[in-house]
This record gives structure tokens, C-alpha cells and sequence, in this order.
């Protein structure tokens, strides 16, 4: 018998709990021998729920219980889940985690930790939710150079887009609709402004490139200034507009990473990506292009990924030691120093270097530029005010 203890019963927290009772047969075949949820840490009240004789506020108890080999933690956050973590792996447990800030914020010491005490850190769920994707970054990969990962890893971004584009539903009913169905963060701005996508962007650069990038560093734009008139003339450009993370190597082994809404070709996939779903593509040197799809939250989809890392750590296989090493500062570079092609939104005409195809409505005009820096893009507007400026993903 294994014991297993849950930090947080929320969303997350709740789907897993609801995993171990339900799925608790299915789980011991796979460890190889019963799994007992033996604790829950949670404030609020649980009772009606078939783990409520579990919950406990006192984590000291899960902390001195050499019983429990593995913590899943799904408080988010870094306050007391970092500090609960810490002490976790202090305690020789191993810990699996949905919380993307704490990886992107705090992942390279707590890897270090675990790596001290022989036990594992595993946060497949922080990124993509359900879909497994780390995993494959660094195990099923792991014979490749990685050239470049991009994406959608924010639900709440991509159904208010959807719902915009597809339904013509405001911004703020679709973000309600979001908060409704358990996708949105506590504070739904760090969707919106993308700092949820930065997190989890974070992680993936961290584990493709192999140095820490500190949230911070990362530039990062929200989806609050696309408007609906972008979302019509993207679509008469043949493209849908999407809030891209993107990470990408130089040939020099610099690299430049960014979140940002962008335009997407209706030709690629990505951009019929829609609602919840996220979708990375992994570029590597020797597998090609590999796209991965899946739903990017929500209670069970991210309690699934968890409790598959949580049966990893139980069974004591799989990679233990994924790590990256310190920040690499003069590898990255500044998207805006790279050339792209830009989608521009003004008034009156728009005669711009290279530009394809030109869209008008409502007296304002759109076109796609040819590749070029924005200081470039700005030198070529010559003063005029471009109402919008986003880049193609191609
Ligand atoms: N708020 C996040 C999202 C939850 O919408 O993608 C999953 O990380």
C-alpha cells in the first residue's frame, strides 16, 4: 500500500482527489499495489465529498507521516505551496504539481532539491493541462536538438477568442463563461495579460534550451488590446488571431522567447485550435514537427496529467532528474531585434515594404508586411499611428 497526500482541493485538487476514489483500481494496477488518498489539506469545508474524512488543515501531519511518498500539490500559487513543496522534498517525499508560477519562479532550486534528496518533482500538468507534452520534451525527445516550441497554453485566452471570433460574443461574457466552466486563474488578468502563458512559456524554454528564464525577463502581451475589428480583418487576411507562446533558437545557440497575440495562417493548424484546447508544436532536429493537442484545463484534463506523474513518483520510474541549469542572460534575445512579418491596422493607406495582401473596413485598412524588426516596421510607418501591430506566426 502507498499513501498519497493532496495540498489545495480546489479545481485542480478536487479532480484528483475525485481521480484516486473513482479511478482507484486503475491506478493500483498501474503503481502495482493499492493507493490510498490519505490526506487532503484544504480550509474549506469538504463534507459531502467522499474524501472528507481526509481533510486535514495541518500539514504537519502530512510533513511527519512517512507514509506519504508523494505530495500533490494543487494550492497555485507561491506562498504556502512553495514553502509546503520545500518541505516536502526536505522530507524525502516526492512532489508532483500543477502550479506553473512555482516551476517558472522557483523550478531550477526546487529541482535541485529534489535532485538532493533522491526524490522526484514532476509538473506535467503546469503546462497544457491534460495533454502530455513535457514528458515527451525531454524523455520521448530526448535524442533531439529542440529548434523551437510554440503554441497555445492558455484555455481562457483561446475560448474568449473563440467565442469572439466564432459566436461574436463580448470579451466579458466570454471571460465569465471562462471563469464559469473552472478554466480561468483566481485573477483571471493573468490570463488575460498572458502572464499564465509566460509561466508555463517559461517552462518549456527552460526545459528546450536548457538554461532558467526568469518570468520576467520574457516580453509578454495579453489579448485585452485586440479588438474585433482585428479578429474580422485577420480573417479576410486568412488568419485567425491566437495568443502564441513562442520560444525559439538562433543559429548562434542564442534564443528569443515571447507571448503574444499573433496572427495565424488558417492554413497551419494551430489556428483551429479552438475553445479550451491548447496545441504546442515542438520543432526538434532529428523528429521534425510534432503538434500536441489537448484540453488545457479544467478539473479532471489537469488532474489526469497530475496523477499520471503522481503514479511515476509512486513507481519510482520514468525521468526523475528533468532540470535545466542557471540563467544564460546573453543567449536571449529581445523578439523586436528579429525580423517577422507583421499584420498593421490604420487608418488610410498603408503602403508598407513587401506588403501582400491589403483588407479594408469601416475606413481602416490592414495589410501583412514582409519580414523586418520593429524598429524597421517603425521606420517604414514614418510617424504614422499604426491602431494595432501583431506579428505572423509562420
Ligand atoms: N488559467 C489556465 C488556463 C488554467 O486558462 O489555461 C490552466 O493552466
Amino acid at each position: 500500500m502507498k499513501s498519497v497526500a493532496i495540498l489545495g482541493c480546489g479545481v485542480v485538487g478536487s479532480g484528483v482527489a475525485r481521480l484516486f476514489t473513482d479511478s482507484a483500481a486503475r491506478i493500483a494496477k498501474a503503481v502495482g499495489e493499492p493507493v490510498e488518498l490519505k490526506y487532503v489539506l484544504e480550509r474549506r469545508d469538504c463534507s459531502g465529498e467522499p474524501w472528507a474524512g481526509r481533510v486535514t488543515e495541518d500539514f504537519d501531519l502530512i510533513e511527519s507521516d512517512p507514509a506519504v511518498s508523494v505530495v500533490c500539490e494543487c494550492m497555485g500559487g507561491v506562498g504556502a505551496a512553495y514553502q509546503f513543496v520545500r518541505r516536502s522534498l526536505l522530507a524525502g517525499k516526492s512532489v508532483v504539481t500543477s502550479n506553473k508560477q512555482l516551476i517558472a519562479e522557483h523550478g531550477l532550486e526546487l529541482l535541485e532539491l529534489a535532485r538532493a534528496r533522491d526524490a522526484f518533482l514532476l509538473f506535467e500538468a503546469s503546462v497544457g493541462g491534460g495533454i502530455p507534452l513535457l514528458r515527451p520534451l525531454t524523455d520521448e525527445l530526448a535524442a533531439n536538438r529542440i529548434d523551437e516550441v510554440f503554441g497555445i497554453v492558455n484555455g481562457t485566452t483561446n475560448y474568449i477568442l473563440t467565442q469572439m471570433i466564432a459566436h461574436g460574443k463580448s470579451f466579458a461574457e466570454a471571460l465569465r463563461e471562462a471563469q464559469a466552466l473552472g478554466y480561468a486563474e483566481a485573477d483571471p488578468s493573468a490570463d488575460v495579460d498572458g502572464v499564465d502563458a509566460q509561466r508555463k512559456l517559461c517552462i518549456l524554454t527552460d526545459l528546450a534550451f536548457g538554461s532558467n528564464v526568469p518570468p520576467e525577463t520574457v516580453p509578454t502581451e495579453g489579448i485585452g488590446g485586440v479588438t474585433a475589428a482585428d479578429v474580422a480583418l485577420a480573417a479576410s487576411l486568412g488568419c485567425a488571431v491566437k495568443l502564441i507562446a513562442h520560444a525559439k533558437s538562433l543559429p548562434d545557440g542564442r534564443f528569443t522567447a515571447f507571448v503574444a497575440p499573433r496572427l495565424v495562417p488558417e492554413t497551419a493548424m494551430l489556428s483551429q485550435v479552438s475553445g479550451v484546447m491548447n496545441a504546442v508544436a515542438v520543432r526538434g532536429d532529428a523528429v521534425g514537427e510534432c503538434l500536441f493537442y489537448g484540453p488545457g484545463a479544467g478539473s479532471l484534463p489537469t488532474a489526469s496529467a497530475v496523477v499520471g506523474d503522481a503514479v511515476d513518483a509512486l513507481r519510482r520510474v520514468g525521468r526523475k532528474y528533468i532540470d535545466w541549469g542557471p540563467e544564460q542572460p546573453e543567449r536571449f534575445v529581445h523578439p523586436d531585434a528579429l525580423p517577422w512579418r507583421w499584420y498593421v491596422r490604420g487608418r488610410g493607406a498603408l503602403a508598407l515594404p513587401g506588403a501582400e495582401t491589403v483588407a479594408a473596413a469601416g475606413g481602416e485598412t490592414a495589410c501583412l508586411t514582409g519580414p523586418m524588426t520593429r524598429a524597421e516596421l517603425d521606420a517604414a510607418l514614418h510617424g504614422r499611428e499604426a491602431l494595432a501591430c501583431l506579428r505572423v506566426l509562420e
